[in-house]
Formats: C-alpha cells, sequence, structure tokens
C-alpha cells in the first residue's frame, strides 16, 4: 500500500492528470468504478481481496481509507485528485469520513468477481495465517 503523486500537467487553463497502465500504475486495468453520492457517516469496504490490485483516486473532494494487513492499521486521508492509493492483495479496507462532494474513483486489475473478495474479518485473519 502506497500514496502515489502522480504528474498534474498545470498550465493557465487548469489541471491534467494522466494516468497509463503498465506505465504510471503496475498492472493492466481491466474495470473502472466510482462511488458518489456517499451518505454522510457512511463507512463501507470491509473487505479484502485475495487477486485484486487497485489504485484509489479521490477525483473530488475527499475521503480516508483505512487500510489494515491484519497486523498493522494506518489510514490515509485522500483530498488531492493527484493523489493514488495502491492497495495490492491480502489487505483489508474501509472507506469513511466521505465528503458530501467525494468522487472516489478506483481502477483495478481484474474484472468484478465476488469469489474474490474476503468479507468477514475473522476469516481474513485465517487466510492470512494469523
Ligand atoms: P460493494 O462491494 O458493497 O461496495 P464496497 O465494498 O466498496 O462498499 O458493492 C456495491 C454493489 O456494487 C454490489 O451490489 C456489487 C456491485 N459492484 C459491481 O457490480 N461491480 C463492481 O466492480 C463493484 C466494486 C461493485
Amino acid at each position: 500500500m502506497k500514496k502515489v503523486k502522480f504528474q498534474q500537467h498545470g498550465d493557465l487553463r487548469g489541471q491534467l492528470v494522466a494516468i497509463e497502465e503498465e506505465i504510471d500504475i503496475p498492472f493492466k486495468v481491466k474495470r473502472v468504478y466510482f462511488m458518489y453520492d456517499t451518505v454522510s457517516g457512511v463507512r463501507r469496504g470491509y473487505h479484502a481481496h485475495k487477486n485484486l490490485k487497485q489504485i484509489l483516486f479521490c477525483v473530488h473532494g475527499s475521503c480516508k481509507v483505512l487500510l489494515d494487513d491484519g497486523l498493522i492499521k494506518e489510514t490515509v486521508l485522500l483530498d488531492k485528485p493527484y493523489e493514488g492509493l495502491y492497495i495490492e492483495n491480502d489487505i483489508w479496507r474501509e472507506m469513511f469520513d466521505f465528503s458530501e462532494d467525494a468522487v472516489l474513483m478506483v481502477l483495478a486489475s481484474e474484472h468484478y468477481n465476488e469469489l474474490d473478495y474476503i468479507r468477514d474479518y475473522d476469516e481474513f485473519l485465517k487466510y492470512k495465517g494469523l
């Protein structure tokens, strides 16, 4: 898990950020999804993935992401459209403190597959051998 700052191509007209698969991010993008109109106070996620690389961008507004590898918990604030949070396999995540205007966009390395999810925290710890 790491926060990555992408290049901003700014000029007098404004900003532009470009992300190229296998160049700026270390995987091919098979899926893009985004969350918006998140209801105030909602916390979502509550899962880990067995085989999925993702990068999260809060392209508008802000939110926080709790990352947990079973041993260490870390909370990351996403509040800049040019910052991405890279998350690999086997990391429990929860997203919360969404601002009213937050748009959380995710680029993912695989198609949606419910079988890839671990949605139970105890099962997650067992899966990690903890
Ligand atoms: P959900 O897994 O509950 O979101 P989160 O864990 O981030 O809080 O997903 C909400 C719904 O959207 C659920 O019915 C599954 C569906 N969904 C897709 O169809 N494709 C996707 O790529 C994702 C992430 C979710």
